[in-house]
């Protein structure tokens, strides 16, 4: 397709709203979580239930491993910056369903500080504000409004790199990197309401063609979604190795 294929320079803004009330002091676990001792023979499958545990409680959020409310996930920015005079900036992003993922694979290796996953999330549900500029297919666009996105089945592969450090004589595990291996989209359907303002008919063409050629679109724009994919893991997961040492997280 004709989207420019030349894009090589991308920007990915990601932050998080950080809980406010979040008790800095207390640090226990809710009973709903299960502990996977290092030694255990059955170390990974302990994880996978551990996390399977967990899952129903990721929508709301668990303050006491620090992780924020996860349906909807909100990314405040999310700026595309694909060169060739492209520009894409997604405000006020709100993420639904990223807490009902499917874990094909979950394996934290502490000898390595990597954890490898490979997880797929059946219904992805994103709405927001966005304003795009420049050439995309043979459209030249200049709009903002309201977005609504599907996405189903996507999955996501990815290792996460880590340093052990020490802090008054506790291990941690300090994850720095998330490689993404792989990424399918799945089925994405998106709508950009407001494209030409007042051409509704132009919009609804507009978007019936751009959903044609979504796939390719996303995956011309790879880059940018893997760092932005790839910086939320990052900080969901790393925020949790960062409250608890390792020997607290997994104890012998
Ligand atoms: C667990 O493994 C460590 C060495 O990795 C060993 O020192 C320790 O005794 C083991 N603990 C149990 C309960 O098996
Ligand atoms: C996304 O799915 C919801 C129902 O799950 C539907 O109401 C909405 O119109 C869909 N949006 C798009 C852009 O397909």
């Amino acid at each position: 397709m004709c989207f420019e294929r030349r894009i090589i320079f991308i920007v990915a803004v990601v932050s998080f709203l950080v809980p406010l009330c979040e008790s800095a002091k207390v640090k226990k676990f809710p009973p709903y979580i299960q502990k996977c001792r290092q030694n255990d023979t059955d170390f990974q499958k302990c994880l996978y239930r551990a996390l399977e545990n967990i899952k129903p409680y990721l929508k709301d959020g668990i303050p006491e491993l620090r992780l924020p409310k996860m349906s909807p996930l909100i990314l405040p920015e999310v700026g595309i910056d694909a060169g060739a005079g492209f520009i894409a900036r997604f405000e006020n992003c709100e993420i639904y369903g990223a807490d009902k993922f499917v874990i094909e694979k979950f394996d934290v290796s502490l000898e390595e500080n990597k954890i490898k996953f490979d997880m797929s999330f059946p219904h992805i549900r994103i709405k927001a504000r966005y304003y795009i500029f420049g050439k995309v297919m043979f459209f030249n666009l200049d709009g903002s409004g309201p977005a609504d996105g599907n996405i189903t089945d996507c999955r996501v592969i990815a290792t996460m790199n880590g340093q052990r450090f020490y802090q008054q004589d506790k291990q941690y595990l300090k994850l720095t990197e998330t490689i993404i291996e792989d990424i399918d989209f799945g089925k994405p359907n998106f709508q950009f309401y407001e494209l030409f303002k007042n051409n509704p008919e132009l919009t609804q063409q507009t978007n019936k063609i751009l959903n044609a050629n979504m796939v390719e679109l996303l995956t011309d724009l790879r880059p940018t979604l893997e760092q932005v994919i790839g910086n939320t893991v990052l900080e969901f997961i790393g925020r949790v190795f960062q409250r608890f040492s390792i020997e607290e997280l997994f104890p012998r």
